[in-house]
């Protein structure tokens, strides 16, 4: 999002200084040097310099203007791109078989991070209820630290919670954002019969369903080690935590906060992890540690790094049995 500010600002920048040195010109006023007219175009206004030499008649005959539609065009190439790489919701489907009575189909969101997907998150809800799911779980980072708009977040909550019940454990960034607009959002989410499950489980009947919030991941001792009477599905922000969830006898987890990698280069892998370790050995699918088998979903939003490139928006159906 950060970017699309940027983009709808640098353009309306340039636009308007296209139309007030042509108004500059008429009036024999001091003019805006062409070099300051080439660099919003530059910084990417291209689309707006160009609209503007377009609509007020200027500079349409300087050779030195010719560069403009040629960066235009080369914007709108890698606007398209950028938006589809960064928009493209898909799906991936696991099968986890954990002995059940009864088959159960989790949907997992991750990492949202206030990206918006349609009015009101209306594609990401379509997604989610073409999924048919029995629950629905967000593995933390539905807001964003740098971009704190509950709204967005919120209005997506709305959504779900008329699909299938919602359970959600806070990641990284509901931790960065301790304060009263996070306690306020977390009521919120209350009210709406949203499972807050940082650091507590609920016995599902066939199945546990335990969660860890972010801020207890280093030093955790909320509950004991469950017992084998039950398999035990756990949600946990942060992947890296694996022994932990091992030794608290978590049979699944579903997890996030990587991101993918932000940037997958075919045949290497994701490129950097939220801690900046470079092309990190683990940045997404399902791998077992031990007894315990890890989910790591790429998520959907982004962060600090605004692009995500090979690296799709991804939605996690979990099929257990
Ligand atoms: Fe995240």
């Amino acid at each position: 999002m950060i970017l699309v500010y940027w983009l709808v600002l640098v353009n309306l920048i340039a636009f308007v200084m296209y139309g007030l040195d042509k108004a500059y010109a008429k009036k024999g006023a001091r003019r805006i040097p062409e070099r300051s007219l080439l660099f919003w175009a530059w910084i990417g206004g291209s689309i707006g310099a160009f609209l503007g030499m377009k609509l007020f008649h200027h500079k349409t005959l300087k050779v030195k203007f010719v560069v403009v539609p040629v960066l235009a065009v080369l914007e709108i190439v890698i606007c398209g791109f950028c938006l589809y790489q960064n928009y493209h919701l898909t799906v991936t489907e696991y099968e986890a078989d954990l002995g059940l009575e009864n088959d159960l189909t989790i949907v997992q969101v991750s990492d949202l991070h206030n990206q918006i997907f349609g009015i009101g998150e209306s594609a990401l809800l379509k997604k989610i209820e073409a999924a048919d799911p029995d629950l629905i779980v967000v593995t933390g980072d539905a807001v964003d630290k740098t971009h704190t708009s509950y709204s967005i977040s919120l209005s997506f909550f709305k959504g779900a919670v008329k699909i299938a019940p919602v359970y959600y454990i806070t990641g990284n960034h509901e931790v960065f954002l301790r304060g009263p607009k996070t306690d306020a959002f977390m009521d919120d989410l209350r009210a709406l019969g949203v499972v807050i499950l940082d650091d507590t489980y609920v016995d599902m009947g066939g199945y546990v369903l335990a969660g860890i919030g972010d801020a207890s991941l280093g030093s955790f001792n909320a509950y004991g080690p469950f017992s084998d009477e039950k398999p035990v599905i756990m949600l946990a922000h942060e992947p890296q935590y694996h022994s932990l969830y091992e030794s608290l006898g978590a049979d699944l987890v579903l997890t996030g906060h990587f991101h993918g990698g932000q940037i997958i280069i075919p045949g290497v892998g994701g490129l950097v992890s939220p801690e900046f370790e470079f092309l990190p050995d683990y940045y997404e699918g399902m791998r077992s540690f031990g007894s315990t088998t890890v989910i790591l979903s790429r998520g959907l939003g982004n962060s600090i790094i605004p692009v995500r490139i090979n690296n799709y928006p991804e939605l996690v159906v979990v099929k257990v049995h």
